[in-house]
This record gives C-alpha cells, structure tokens and sequence, in this order.
C-alpha cells in the first residue's frame, strides 16, 4: 500500500475510506456546526462569481460548504481544493459526490508550490490544513495567489486545545499497540490455527493452543493499561478487530484473513502517523502570533486572530486567523506564474 501513495500515504488511506472530515467531526456535532456556520457566513460575504481557494482540502468539506453557500445564494462560485495527498473526493464521498463535484481538486500538490498565478483568488482558506505544512512558504503563497483586497481565513490547531489532547492520548494510545508485540503474536496466532484446522496433529493443535494464550495475555494487558484513560474509543476499536479475526476464518481464505490482520495494523499506523502530524502542527499561543506577525507583513492589511470554541462547551478548539490582503498592493515580489 506505502509504495503507492508514498508521500502523504497516511492521510491517501484515511481520505479513501469514506471520510468527508477529520478533525472537526471527531470535535463532536456541535463544535461541526459552530465552525461550519462561521465558514457559512465568511462565504456568505464573498462577491458573486468568487474564485475559491481552500487549502490542505482533505475530501472537501469546507470546499463542498462554499458549493452550497454559492448554491443556495445563486452566486457562481469557482472552488478549488488542493491537498498533498492522493485525494479524489466526488470517488470516495459518493454521499456528498453532487456538491463535490462542482469543486475542482488537485491532489498531490504541496501548499508550498500552489500551481496557480499571482491574483487569481478573491478567497483563500483552510480548516486544520495550512498549519500541517511548512508554514512560512504556504503562508507566502498563500497571499500571492490573492487579489489585491481579497480575503483569507484559517482555522488551525492550539496546543492547549481539547482535539490536541485527545490526539496525544491517541497517539501514545496507537504507539503502545504497535509497540506491544500484539500484531506480531496475532499473525503467528491465525497462521498456527490455520495450520491445525488443516492437519489435526496434536503438536499444531498445542502450538495454535498457545499462540491464542499469548494473543489473549497481550490484549488483556493493553486492556488494564488503558483502563483509566479518559478516551478508549481508538483502544476498544482496535481490540474489537484483534479479537474478531479468528472468527472470520470461516468466510475468509487462509490468504485473505491474514491481508485483514495485516490491515488492522497498517491503518492503526497510518492513524498513528496523522495524529503525530497534528500534534507537531498544533499551534502554541506564540506561535499563532508568529503566523498572525508574518500574514501582516506578508499582505500588508489588517489581520484578526481570535480563540475559536466549540459550540456550547466552550472548549479550546484552535484558533482563527483571518485578514485581507491589502487593497493597492501590487504584485508580491515573487515572479507571475512561479511555483
Ligand atoms: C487535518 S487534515 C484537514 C483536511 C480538511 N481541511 C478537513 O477539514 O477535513 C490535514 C490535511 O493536510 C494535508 N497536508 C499536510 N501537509 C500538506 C502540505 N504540505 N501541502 C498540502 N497538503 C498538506 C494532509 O494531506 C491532510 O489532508
């Protein structure tokens, strides 16, 4: 599977599995809906026939939002979503593929070197993406593919915030699991059974016998480690899966179950791999400001940062960063057209 999506194949895997959201959705369906009225209204205020640009994109759903806004307001906007990894949303959200489709994605392709011209955009945005990259090149061009007076608007980590939490809970959550010799003991475990069911002799039978004790310990371990954390949605998930593959044998070929244990595995990686990438992206106070600092250098106009809180909690969800790009600027001093 890594060959194929070798960069970003993280983030390609979870895009390709019917997600429309990441971070957002995990918040819960009240911070979902107090972020996607904000964006709402940001659209809401945007010219008629305004070109779009959103950032780290994922499968589009702040994207498939501004089709709705330029939808429901007959306003004729032109989107379009960039993200590094291997995305290919209207294909793998086929619930949402209508508003997806009026989108136009570009995949593979870094924030750093956006394939467009100077000025092309009267919007550039982004929900938890931008702060993934390498922030002073994407913040640079960023602003150059801005009209003079168009607008931006990020949503991005904070270090203090509550999905940060649960992402460092996750994540050494997802590392003692791929650590803890489990998937290891669950692949000889299925090969010893399969072994026995096929021969019968007793040695394979005490051999299949003690694979299953090891794997059975092993589970009942990472069980009682994770007793007590506050969050044991990924913990149960994965051990729900770990304990249900025996029994898949009965419908599934030798080859097949062992694909499905390797599986198991692979995606707990890759969730592992994107929930460290969020822990490095998340933004500390100082460092929002740094980003604020340099928008304004970099755009020349007024910039706003301000705590974003999720609905009615009111926890810490990161911050929003937003400003224009100041009306009679010229070009920036990068060339026209440079990626
Ligand atoms: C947390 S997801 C956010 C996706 C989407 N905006 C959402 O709200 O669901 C972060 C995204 O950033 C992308 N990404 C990370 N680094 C990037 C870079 N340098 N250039 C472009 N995209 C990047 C990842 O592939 C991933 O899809």
């Amino acid at each position: 599977m890594r060959g194929e999506y070798e960069a970003y194949w993280e983030w390609s895997v979870f895009w390709r599995s019917d997600q429309l959201q990441s971070c957002t959705a995990e918040a819960g369906q009240d911070t979902a809906d107090s972020v996607a009225a904000t964006w709402r209204v940001f659209f809401d205020t945007l010219p008629e026939a305004a070109h779009i640009l959103d950032l780290a994109t994922g499968n589009g759903v702040l994207a498939a939002q501004a089709a709705d806004v330029s939808q429901s307001g007959a306003k004729r906007f032109e989107i379009h979503g960039v993200d590094a990894a291997d995305i290919d949303p209207a294909r793998f959200v086929p619930s949402v593929a209508s508003k997806l489709d009026k989108v136009e994605f570009h995949p593979q392709t870094r924030l750093e070197h956006l394939p467009f011209m100077d000025r092309e955009f009267d919007a550039v945005v982004s929900q938890y993406g931008i702060e993934y990259s390498d922030r002073s090149r994407s913040l640079a061009e960023s602003i150059r593919v801005l009209k003079p007076g168009g607008q931006y608007r990020f949503l991005v980590h904070a270090a203090d915030s509550v999905l940060a939490k649960r992402c460092a809970l996750q994540h050494r959550q997802a590392r003692t699991m791929l650590e803890s010799g489990l998937f290891p003991a669950q692949e000889r475990m299925l090969r010893h059974i399969l072994v026995a069911e096929n021969g019968n002799a007793p040695a394979e039978m005490a051999a299949a016998q003690q694979s299953i004790g090891e794997v059975g310990t092993l589970v009942a371990k990472l069980d009682a480690d994770f007793a007590a954390d506050e969050d044991r949605s990924l913990v149960d998930r994965v051990l729900a899966a770990v304990r249900g593959l025996p029994e898949l044998r009965k419908h599934n070929d030798p080859g097949t179950l062992l694909d499905m244990a390797d599986n198991v595995r692979t995606l707990l990686d890759a969730q592992s791999r994107r929930l460290n990438a969020m822990r490095e992206a998340a933004l500390s106070e100082r460092q929002a400001h740094e980003m604020l600092a340099e928008l304004k250098d970099l755009s020349g106009g007024d910039v706003q940062i301000e705590a974003a809180t999720s609905g009615e909690s009111e926890h810490r969800i990161g911050f929003w960063i937003a400003g224009e790009k100041r009306p009679e600027r010229g070009l920036s001093p990068r060339r026209e057209g440079t990626t």
